[in-house]
């Protein structure tokens, strides 16, 4: 898988090849189902694992900003893939968050990142992951160098914005059916740039509720043609 993107110059830092290596999908992915095919695989609750080209595409974005040390923010961690493979980033001096507001998937993503190579930064506590409403961030660990958002936003949160430190990064879809991915850049002196980097299709980010709904109007629906 990794031989792939970096033949097809997904990947080009080797440092991200390195830590997409280390960090084993498979550990990521429900049981039964494809881990290594590049594409998102459902992961329960309306949710989904990342395709490897969208995480290794963010990776490659945020590697400046996953330095040694450095802190960073992984917002919807939902499998808990790509705040593992930030810890390792960052090292041991560094911090990797992640936010779920699904507790279901908390729970699944910290026993993946038990079973892989980020298990020693969890147990350290240099890697944490939190339920809560990744909307509001996680202030208690900010400023963040690095924020990834794992799903769409109809419009960027500014508590987001807040969270990022001057020269930090963040890289986040925005949009509702057609989205693109942002890289937003918080200059020295606080000011904001950003720009687009391509375009994207991924859950909304949302209230827990709403989420929910999706899946019992879907489940409603098979009964119906059942
Ligand atoms: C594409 S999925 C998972 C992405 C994750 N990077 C991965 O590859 O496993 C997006 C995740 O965002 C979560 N999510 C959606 N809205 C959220 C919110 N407001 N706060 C926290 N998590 C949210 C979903 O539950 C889902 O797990």
């Amino acid at each position: 898988m990794v031989d792939n993107l970096q033949r097809y110059g997904v990947i080009t830092c080797r440092k991200v090849g390195e830590v997409m290596e280390a960090i084993d999908r498979a550990l990521f992915v429900p049981g039964g189902l494809q881990p290594y095919v590049d594409s998102p695989v459902p992961i329960g609750y309306n949710a989904t694992i990342s395709a490897p080209h969208m995480h290794a595409t963010c990776l490659q974005l945020l590697e400046k900003n996953l330095q040694p040390g450095m802190r960073a923010l992984d917002v919807g961690s939902g499998t808990g893939y790509l705040t593992a493979c930030f810890a390792l980033m960052v090292g041991p001096q560094g911090r990797a968050i992640g936010v779920e507001h699904i507790p279901e998937l908390v729970s699944f993503s910290i026993k993946n990142i038990q079973n892989s190579a980020a298990a020693q930064p969890l147990k350290d506590g240099s890697l944490s992951v939190h339920v809560g409403d990744g909307r509001q961030g996680w202030p208690e660990f900010a400023p963040y160098d690095a924020i990834h958002v794992g799903a769409a936003a109809p419009e960027i949160p500014q508590p987001l914005i807040d969270q990022l430190k001057p020269g930090g990064r963040m890289v986040i879809p925005v949009g509702n059916i057609s989205q693109d991915l942002k890289v937003v850049d918080k200059n020295p002196d606080g000011s904001i740039s950003i720009r687009t980097e391509t375009s994207v299709r991924y859950v909304p980010l949302t209230s827990r509720e709403a989420q929910l709904r999706v899946v019992e109007s879907k489940l409603l629906t098979i009964v119906w043609i059942v």
